[in-house]
């Protein structure tokens, strides 16, 4: 190929690290990927992926020769080219983002730089405002500790992938975006992106192509903006979802459908048609600790952000609506049953991070309810996140069916492909009694009713 592969160390093999990794590894650079956990990077190496994301397994076995895995950081930053610190920035108690982490990773890999070496250092993770320059300030220090003499620039290079589509996402982005004062790290991004940027990639079988697309834009600025960028557009989605749930709410009342609504304001360009989905709100890993980081951001500097906070705030209340309707329908939901079909924060992943449905899982058995639960990968996971006394009250199903039988309602929590096909009469005929609430408005409510069901959806 013509182009010639860099040296690219990613620290941290998570959601972001892994898919980069991998994706890298793919258009034609040389990666190595580091993590302490020792588990993750056994797995890794027998080709396994720690993580439920499509494609990534078979890339990993197409890939054998250009990357490798690794716990030992220090020894193999020396050769490289590029560092990219994707590591995980967890919430602290007051909502700020922990970057002690990114930091830590930062003096060790300026420990292991060489004398007279240039390196470009991207902090890919989703970081404060002034990570950068923190990170920056680590490693100047670091080497002058060490009296070691290389050149590091420092970028920001943050990352917009999807859980569940990571790799998709990875190598047809919207756009990439580089914040950094210094040219030639910009330069060296470029230069690694190169295949991405001008699509010259054998297209990998395992990844769906994107239609109608065109060449994504390169975003070149300084590395507050790209911090920001960050945050924001995590932000505007997130509000974009709590906004049409608000409308949802009022819907309801007067008697609209709110998907009629999203599709008649969303054809409007200004407004887009994505991520206008009514449903039980929004979770993950990112949405509720981003929006908490930026708010914790603007308190550090007196500043109040009250979209965003009320964005948060409908997000609560969409979980403790759906208990309501529940409640309203049943008269009540204690000694009930409830049956709940999805357990991850949304379909194509195992993630159960904030997801909704074990938030409402959890109000559910405070208030008495019995739950039957399926998720077609996301049981284990959810298993983790519950108490022992709650998991007293909560029946895994592996079966969409059997999980309904003998229920009182099904709630439809997460909008996997399976649920979309499943056989509404049978269902409805193992309940107790047919009550379907359709948190993602996944069925048509004349169908529903049709098979049987008492339907309710969010917003119609
Ligand atoms: C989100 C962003 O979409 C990515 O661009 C970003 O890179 C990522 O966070 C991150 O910061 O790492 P992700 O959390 O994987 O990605 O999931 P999304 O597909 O954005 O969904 C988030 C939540 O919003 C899910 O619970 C989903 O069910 C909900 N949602 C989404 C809706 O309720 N309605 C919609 O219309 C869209």
């Amino acid at each position: 190929s013509t182009n010639k592969g860099m040296k690219i160390v990613i620290v941290g093999t998570g959601y972001v690290g892994l898919t980069t990794a991998v994706m890298l590894a793919y258009i034609g650079h040389n990666v190595v990927g580091v993590d302490i956990d020792e588990k993750k990077i056994e797995l890794l190496k027998k080709g396994k992926s720690p993580i439920h994301e499509a494609g990534v397994e078979e890339l990993l076995a197409s890939l054998k020769n250009n990357i490798t895995f690794t716990t030992d950081l220090k020894p193999n930053v020396g050769e490289a080219d590029i560092i990219m610190i994707a590591v995980g920035t967890p919430a602290k108690v007051n909502g700020e983002a922990d970057t002690h982490y990114v930091e830590e990773v930062a003096r060790t890999v300026a420990e292991g730089l060489i004398n007279g070496h240039t390196y470009t250092v991207v902090v890919k993770s989703t970081v404060p405002i002034g990570t950068n320059r923190r990170v920056a300030h680590v490693i100047k220090k670091t080497l002058e500790e060490r009296n070691v003499k290389s050149t590091v620039y420092i970028a920001s290079n943050p990352e917009f992938l999807r859980e569940g589509m990571a790799l998709y996402d990875s190598f047809y982005p919207d756009r990439i975006v580089i914040g950094s004062e210094d040219p030639e790290a910009i330069e060296m991004l470029r230069r690694m992106y190169r295949p991405i940027l001008e699509q010259t990639f054998d297209p990998p079988q395992a990844i769906p192509r994107r239609d109608g697309y065109s060449l994504p834009p390169l975003i070149t600025t300084d590395p507050v903006s790209a911090e920001m960028i960050k945050y924001a557009a995590n932000a505007f989605l997130a509000l974009k979802i709590s906004f049409i749930n608000e409308i949802a709410g009022l819907c309801e009342k007067v008697g609209a459908d709110v998907t009629e609504v999203a599709r008649g304001i969303g054809l409007d360009t200004r407004i887009g048609l994505r991520f206008l989905n009514a449903g039980i709100g929004w979770g993950g890993n990112c949405f509720p600790k981003d929006t908490a980081a930026l708010i914790a951001v603007g308190r550090e500097y007196n500043y109040e952000m009250p979209i965003v906070e009320a964005a948060r705030r409908v997000n609560q209340i969409q979980r403790e609506r759906t208990v309501e309707k529940l409640q309203s329908v049943l008269k009540g939901v204690r000694g009930r049953t409830i049956a709940i079909l999805g357990l991850s924060f949304k379909p194509g992943t195992d993630d159960v991070r904030e997801s909704p449905a074990i938030d409402i899982i959890r109000l559910l058995i405070e208030r008495g309810a019995y739950i039957r639960a399926h998720d077609p990968v996301a049981i284990e996971n959810a298993r983790k996140a519950f108490t022992t006394e709650e998991l007293q009250k909560i029946t895994f199903v592996n079966d969409p069916y059997l999980v309904a039988e003998g229920a009182d309602a099904v709630l439809v929590a997460t909008e996997w492909q399976l649920y979309r096909q499943l056989d509404l009469k049978r269902l409805a005929s193992v309940m107790c009694t047919p009550i379907l609430l359709d948190g993602r408005n996944i069925y048509l409510p004349k169908e529903a009713r049709e098979a049987g069901f008492t339907y309710m959806g969010v917003g119609r």
